[in-house]
């Protein structure tokens, strides 16, 4: 349905936009021309992949950072790059099969993917995941090359399924004799690594590639560069760029945060007959995306997790320690009559409300008293409880805070 929408208003705002020249260029998967502040992991991921111009296997790499970072844009930026040179080189045999483990979630759909870059089809079900295994392996040795599997989002896949296929994959290339398969695994995730089997740990990590957040002059950099191509001439001030720039970069430096708001408001610019985008536009764009976002992941979120954000919605958006958050907690279960869960339980959903970007849970020393996790919900307690108030067994609660 949204989609649907999203496809009419495209069509129509390009005919007619006074707002937008190309408003595709602010959508996350465009990849520019150019990666600005992403020089030195552009040469680095080049650097490590040059051996394939000789034929021979690269290293295995690693590489993680937050979301909106560019590693899938660098990565795909490089890849390309590399693609072209070797056909403007005639240089040896290289191929690459680029995964995205979010959607290809089972190993059956990974292989299918790889197998699908090798020109070989496999049917959607009825064969068994070790016959394309190894239909995989005959494609390779009959192509000969230099084959690069890049897993993005590669946490997803090993959530779902265990890392099996991980450790095929890096031992692969003692099972052929004329191919050499080298893998990209990203992350967002930084503890990922460690949930993994040392052995694959050991040969996945082979190179390490770290991801920094971006900061507001960065963020402008990009934001300005897309701007230009994005907007018509005229429609929006370099202040209202760096506005954006300044709230992506207090949200981890992600770059897809800053682009969406650019959009969004340019959207509601262009839906309000403005002529051109203001920081007004820019704000509301904010509280539109928190909205949507809060309400996507509230919708998908077990019982207790939305219990957890009540509580701490409730309490104003702060906790000083998982302790005092699961006190608080404990006497809403009371109110809701429901079982309370453990405080470990209420610890891993923290830290799961943490990587969907809702909380932050920054980790602080308490001296002799240890450690304690200082909680801030990263958006507005309101817009938390606006979505939470849809919700059957919590809405009411919500109505009689509003009520007090
Ligand atoms: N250095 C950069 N220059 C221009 N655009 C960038 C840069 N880094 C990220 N982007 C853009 O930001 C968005 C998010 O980047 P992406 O590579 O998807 O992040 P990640 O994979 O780390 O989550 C994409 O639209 C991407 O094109
Ligand atoms: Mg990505």
């Amino acid at each position: 349905m949204e989609l649907d929408k999203d496809l009419v208003f495209n069509v129509l705002s390009r005919a007619t936009s006074r707002i937008f020249l190309n408003r595709e260029v602010l959508r996350p998967d465009y990849i520019p021309d150019e990666l600005p502040h992403r020089e030195a992991q552009i040469e680095e991921l080049a650097q490590i992949l040059s051996p394939l111009l000789r034929g021979e296997r690269p290293n295995n790499v690693f590489i993680y950072g937050l979301t909106g970072t560019g590693k899938t844009a660098v990565t795909k930026y490089v890849l390309k790059k590399v693609s072209e040179y070797v056909v403007k080189l005639s240089a040896p045999k290289f191929l690459y099969s680029y995964v995205n483990c979010r959607h290809e979630d089972t190993t059956y759909r990974v292989l299918a993917s790889l197998a699908s870059s090798l020109g070989v089809k496999v049917p959607f079900t009825g064969i068994s995941t070790a016959e394309v295994y190894s239909r995989i392996k005959r494609a390779l040795e009959d192509y000969g090359g230099v084959f690069i599997v890049v897993l993005d989002e590669v946490d997803f896949l090993v959530k779902r399924v265990g890392d099996d296929l991980l450790y095929k994959l890096t031992r692969i290339n003692d099972e052929l004799v004329r191919a050499k398969v080298a893998v990209i695994g990203i992350t967002n995730d930084i503890k990922f690594m460690e949930r993994l089997d040392p052995r694959v740990r050991s040969s996945l990590g082979e190179v390490e590639i770290v991801f920094p957040p971006y900061d507001a002059i960065q963020l402008t950099d990009i934001l300005r560069d897309r701007a230009s191509k994005a907007f018509r001439d005229g429609v929006i001030d370099d202040s209202v760029i760096q506005y954006c720039a300044s709230i992506a970069a207090k949200e981890h430096g992600d770059a897809r945060r800053a682009l969406d708001l650019l959009r969004v408001a340019g959207e509601i610019a262009e839906r309000s007959g403005c002529g051109s985008v203001t920081v007004e536009h820019v704000r509301k764009a904010r509280v539109k995306i928190e909205r949507d976002m809060v309400t996507e992941v509230i919708r998908t979120m077990p019982y207790h997790g939305k219990v957890v954000l009540l509580t701490i919605a409730l309490a104003g958006g702060k906790f000083n320690s998982t302790g005092e958050l699961y006190i608080r907690y404990r006497e809403l279960c009371e109110v809701l009559r429901t079982e309370a869960v453990t405080q470990r339980r209420i610890s891993d959903i923290v830290s799961e409300l943490e990587m969907l970007g809702i909380i932050s849970a920054r980790i602080v020393s308490r001296g002799r008293y240890g450690k304690t996790r200082y909680i801030v919900l990263s958006v507005e307690p309101s817009t938390v409880l606006n979505a939470l108030a849809g919700e059957p067994r919590l809405g009411w609660i919500v109505k009689n805070a509003g009520d007090r």
